[in-house]
């Protein structure tokens, strides 16, 4: 297919838009700035002034576009603005994207429009699915929660398939090779200490499955995506302990259905994507980090767990050195 990416030299976007030429489609990335992807037409442009993306969609004439461009980490700009752009951002594209009569439409949203974020919030089932009900608690959850009714509205009008989906937190590859995540800190550090992925419910997700994941989403039947949002993570948590053991102390917001999620399992259910795209993601953390930092993981976690050393020996990045 030919296939517009937007935000093609994101953090998802460079992963996505390779995987999507690996796998033999035509890829045009569409971003402020170009990184030099491999087998991917990138081309410079501000989306949010809307001629621009006319122009360039009514030259290109996709066949499928997948919209990542935004902001994309929560108060990493004033609150107004992450509204205002990822909003704007999304109408555009899709505008562009149903002018030209592209068949298939796919835009990122994120786990963050359930609102987890927020102090009241709690979970009303474990493992949280497409079912659990969107309560924004910031300017990012609510831009994602507009685009989600975006794509809804515009599969409503529009003749062919519109959809979105939640990927969880994304990680590229330069992170499992030690490189600073969205957060600053080091992946290894992030599983080191359970309180940094609680903050996301220990998702994760390497953004070479995303790419697979939109390549099952592009592949699929338009009536099985049309209109629908799907959640994609990694098919474990981000967490050396399993989350059963973890929650009470770290995410009480789940409740006691979180003692179901032992030996691994993720709080965020993929069952959808697997069931109806086929798609089944192949990195977890544990195939991913360096065997070694795998090692020290395990064996500080073992540590911590023998009863006699509970009180003095913490999951920290200190006990790992
Ligand atoms: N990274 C995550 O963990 C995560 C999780 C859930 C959802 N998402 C969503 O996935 C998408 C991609 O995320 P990411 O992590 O790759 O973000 P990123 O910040 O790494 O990449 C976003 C890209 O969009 C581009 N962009 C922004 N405004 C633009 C404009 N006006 N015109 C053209 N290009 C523009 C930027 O230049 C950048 O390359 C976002 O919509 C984000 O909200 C990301």
């Amino acid at each position: 297919m030919r296939v517009i990416v937007t935000g093609s030299a994101g953090r998802l976007g460079r992963s996505v838009a390779a995987g999507l030429a690996a796998s033999g489609h035509q890829v045009v990335g569409a971003d402020r700035v170009a990184v030099g992807l491999p087998g991917v037409d990138e081309r410079t442009v501000d989306l949010i002034d809307a001629l621009a993306a006319q122009r360039l969609f009514a030259e290109v004439r996709p066949e499928a576009v997948v919209h990542l461009a935004g902001i994309a980490v929560p108060f990493s700009a004033p609150e107004r603005r992450i509204l205002m752009t990822n909003t704007a951002l999304v109408h555009t594209v899709l505008a562009a994207a149903a002018e030209v009569g592209a068949e298939r439409v796919l835009a990122a949203s994120s786990p963050t429009v359930l609102g987890y974020s927020s102090p009241d919030w709690r979970a009303d089932r474990v493992p949280l699915d497409e079912r659990t009900p969107p309560a924004p608690a910031n300017a990012y959850a609510l831009s994602k929660l507009v685009i989600e009714e975006t794509v809804r509205q515009f599969a409503r009008t529009e003749r062919t398939a519109y959809g979105f989906f939640r990927p969880c937190y994304v990680l590229s590859p330069e992170e499992w090779a030690g490189a600073p995540t969205q957060q600053g800190h080091t992946l290894e550090q992030r599983l080191a200490d359970p309180a940094l992925a609680a903050v996301s419910l220990f998702n994760y997700l390497d953004a070479r499955d995303a790419a697979t994941f939109v390549a099952a989403w592009l592949a699929a039947p338009a009536t099985v995506v049309d209109g629908e949002g799907f959640f994609a993570g990694a098919a474990d948590a981000l967490a050396v302990l399993p989350v059963a053991d973890l929650w009470r102390e770290y995410a009480p917001a789940l409740g006691p259905g979180a003692d179901a999620l032992g030996h691994g399992r993720p709080v965020f259910s993929i069952e959808k994507a697997e069931r109806l795209l086929d798609w089944v993601p192949e990195r977890t953390w544990r195939t991913e980090l360096d065997p070694a930092a795998v090692e020290r993981l395990l064996a500080a976690s073992e540590q911590a767990a023998r009863p006699t050393d509970r009180s003095t020996v913490r999951l920290t990045e200190s006990s790992l050195r």
